[in-house]
């Protein structure tokens, strides 16, 4: 009897340790300036992950201006900042969106977790370590530009998208976040994303151009990821609350971002800390 017990113990501590073996990579959206198209891109490109077999959970942290809800036509009423106020559980706050996509928002007042309050960001670990091995992937749609809480989300990613578009404006934020994020550590995987370009060509020249410019003035490496093109779809989606991979799945953007998706599955995603490591980062260090 005894070691039938133990049997089943160690069956399940196998089964534990199993679950905890499949890495939980946490991907962080951002971009330098605001508005160039990062939540959009980030929920779009979760949902093309999830269309091509992968789990996904989607955490807005744009702590300022919480977006990913809205495109969703979704007003969620408990979030981060609930659970902690109401001691919920990392369960009772994830929303399902569609396809089976996973969400949760920051809320307000989210950002008082890094304010070292000890018992909060204990139960922030504690619940937020649970979704190790629940997902493939955590997408991150942060704010714009570098913000103390963004650089932490950056710095602690396994993998960093960087978002543009073709403008010039755009492009020196986006060239700004670089150069800080390798003066604080130059192992960070980023990628880059054109969005809103007005040709393929346009999208090649300004990958071109930015990686030219870091390789040379940064001494830094990044991948080229994509271009989506400025696509009148968008928008229409955006107004119908209705994410435009879903909305106008044979649009040239929902194509670009299927086509993305697929070969950033191609790419050796970088595991860098995993999703304890990322929370661990966050608040501790
Ligand atoms: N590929 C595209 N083609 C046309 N319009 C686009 C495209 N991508 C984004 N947009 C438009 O740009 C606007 C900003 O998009 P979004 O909210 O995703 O940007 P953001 O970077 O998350 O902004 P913020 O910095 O405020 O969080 C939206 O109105 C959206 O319709
Ligand atoms: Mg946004």
């Amino acid at each position: 009897m005894i070691d039938q017990a133990k049997a089943l113990r160690d069956k399940m501590q196998q089964k534990k340790v199993k679950k905890d073996r499949r890495p939980t990579r946490v991907i962080a959206v951002t971009s330098g300036k605001g508005g160039v198209g990062k939540s959009n891109f980030a929920l779009n490109f979760a949902l093309s992950l999830v269309t091509q077999g992968k789990k996904v959970l989607i955490f807005d942290v744009d702590l300022g201006f919480a977006n990913i809800d809205v495109l969703l036509g979704r007003s969620p009423e408990e979030t981060i900042a609930t659970m902690l106020d109401k001691d919920l559980s990392i369960w009772d706050i994830i929303e399902e969106g569609p396809n089976g996509l996973q969400f949760i928002s920051g809320g307000t007042g989210f950002d008082e977790v890094f304010r070292l309050d000890e018992d909060k960001m204990n139960k922030f670990f504690t619940e937020l370590s649970q979704l190790q091995g629940h997902v493939d992937y955590i997408i991150l749609d942060t704010g714009a530009g570098l913000s103390y809480e963004n650089l932490r989300f950056i710095l602690a990613a396994d993998d960093v998208i960087l978002v543009t578009t073709p403008e010039p404006t755009s492009i020196t934020d986006a060239y700004s976040v670089v150069k800080m994020v390798q003066g604080k550590d130059p192992n960070v995987h980023m990628k880059l994303v054109v969005n809103q370009c007005t040709s393929d060509k346009e999208g090649r020249q300004t990958a071109d151009n930015f990686q030219q410019v870091t390789g040379k003035f940064l001494n830094k490496e990044i991948g080229m990821l994509g271009f989506i093109p400025s696509d009148a779809s968008v928008p229409s989606a955006v107004k119908k609350q209705v994410p435009f991979t879903i909305a106008y799945p044979n649009s040239q953007a929902a194509r670009a971002m299927q086509k993305l998706a697929f070969d950033f599955l191609e790419l050796p995603v970088p595991y860098k800390l995993g999703l304890k490591g990322f929370l661990l980062k966050i608040l501790f260090k």
